[in-house]
């Protein structure tokens, strides 16, 4: 085991709350800051949910006057980031809090950061770009997968241009405070557990095996995929029991807070462009060349792979260490089935051009930066080949 000899650091500036019902935190949270007004994000389906509902009354007994936006969409359009914002100027809210999903979170985030710093949301794109922080805010999120409750970067789909942007900042850009309770993953729906889970197993994943890990990330991000292996099958049959859903929840965030050190690599890298060619959301994409990925990259973390073993619930005791690759390759099929994601890369009838074009885009990201944090060292043609492997 080695690990880069480079000064590496890890911020992280949320305080996590956990526990099941912990949003009964939230009025302690509230009047610690004690902001004038607050404003409330969600979409339309969390918005109806019994989860929210206690939220809001929970925000209600504070007796600070706040205001509601319950119309966030899906891709987290710059529209709805504008619409938000619009309500904190005409307010003058200075705590923000997003119920929901990464969609509700990265827009509450860019809103925030536009209410101090002006401008248009396309200003700040990148990293460390906005001068001064947001007005702060809280974050409870209703799914398990985009750790966005954590990082400190939201993804903005402008609509006008159809491009998706980025906007962080490694000091301000973070919730001040999160709240994963257990209960809030009960109204979501089994195919949204499935995709979310698999994305944050391969946020952990892809986070431990790392070039820029360091021990104190790889602690997070193996139980991360030891939470989250051992309770995503039992949320997805049943997302009412809050004790798996409260581990789920806790797993996919230490997933989160460990790859906003390390990055994550190539299940993000070709994902990231397999996603839009064949119209499949995020965590699909994952699920679609995860078990590839892994395959690929185990000659160049062996070590590690026995220990992702054990996290993924195998037993390998008796396993030659030529083996450990296609056991966990294995394991990782197995539980994206599991969970009723069936679509192999084989069923969009890909053509060769297309995987020649994915492996154009992803040479070019890891030229830029992959390859400093996906362990094998990648050809073109590698890529092709991964790209293949998906379709057995
Ligand atoms: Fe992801």
């Amino acid at each position: 085991m080695f690990y880069q000899q480079k000064a590496t650091t890890w911020e992280t500036h949320t305080k996590v709350i956990m526990g099941i019902n912990c949003v009964d935190q939230l009025p302690a949270e509230i009047k610690q800051r004690a902001p004038k007004a607050i404003m409330v994000v969600s979409d339309p389906g969390v918005s109806a949910t019994a989860f929210y509902a206690k939220c809001l009354s929970y925000i209600d007994s504070t007796n600070i006057p706040y205001s509601t936006f319950t119309k966030v969409e899906a891709e987290a359009p710059l529209r709805n980031v504008n619409e938000v914002l619009d309500i904190i100027n005409k307010t003058g809210a200075e705590l923000a809090i997003a119920i929901g999903g990464g969609s509700t979170i990265d827009v509450t985030k860019l809103a925030t950061v536009l209410a101090t710093n002006g401008g248009k949301g396309t200003d700040w794109a990148g990293y460390e770009r906005y001068p001064v922080p947001g007005i702060p805010f809280f974050t409870v999120p209703t799914t398990a997968g985009t750790s966005s409750e954590v990082t400190n970067m939201a993804v903005i789909h402008d609509e006008d241009t159809n491009i998706k942007f980025t906007v962080g900042h490694a000091t301000y850009g973070s919730a001040k405070v999160t709240f994963l309770d257990g209960s809030s993953l009960a109204s979501c729906p089994p195919r949204i557990i499935a995709v979310c889970g698999i994305d944050a197993m391969s946020h952990s994943f892809e986070s431990f095996i790392s070039l820029k890990a360091n021990p104190m990330t790889e602690a997070t991000s193996l139980q991360g995929v030891r939470l989250i292996a051992k309770n995503l099958r039992t949320v997805y049959a049943n997302s009412e029991n809050v004790f798996a859903a409260q581990d789920l929840l806790i797993g996919s965030t230490m997933g989160g807070m460990a790859f906003t050190a390390t990055g994550c690599g190539h299940m993000h890298n070709i994902g990231r462009f397999v996603g839009p060619k064949f119209h499949v959301n995020h965590g699909t994409s994952i699920a679609l060349v995860m078990p590839s990925v892994a395959r690929f990259n185990f000659p160049a973390q062996m070590e590690k792979y026995r220990q992702l073993a054990e996290a993924l619930g195998e037993k390998v005791d008796n396993v030659p260490d030529a083996q450990i690759g296609e056991v966990v390759a294995g394991a990782l099929r197995k539980l994206i089935e599991d969970v009723g994601i069936h679509t192999r890369l084989s069923d969009f009838n890909p053509m060769h051009s297309d995987f020649e074009e994915i492996a154009d885009s992803a040479m070019v990201a890891y030229k830029a930066h992959y390859h400093l944090k996906n362990p094998r060292k990648t050809s073109r043609q590698d890529f092709i080949d991964i790209l293949e492997d998906c379709c057995r």
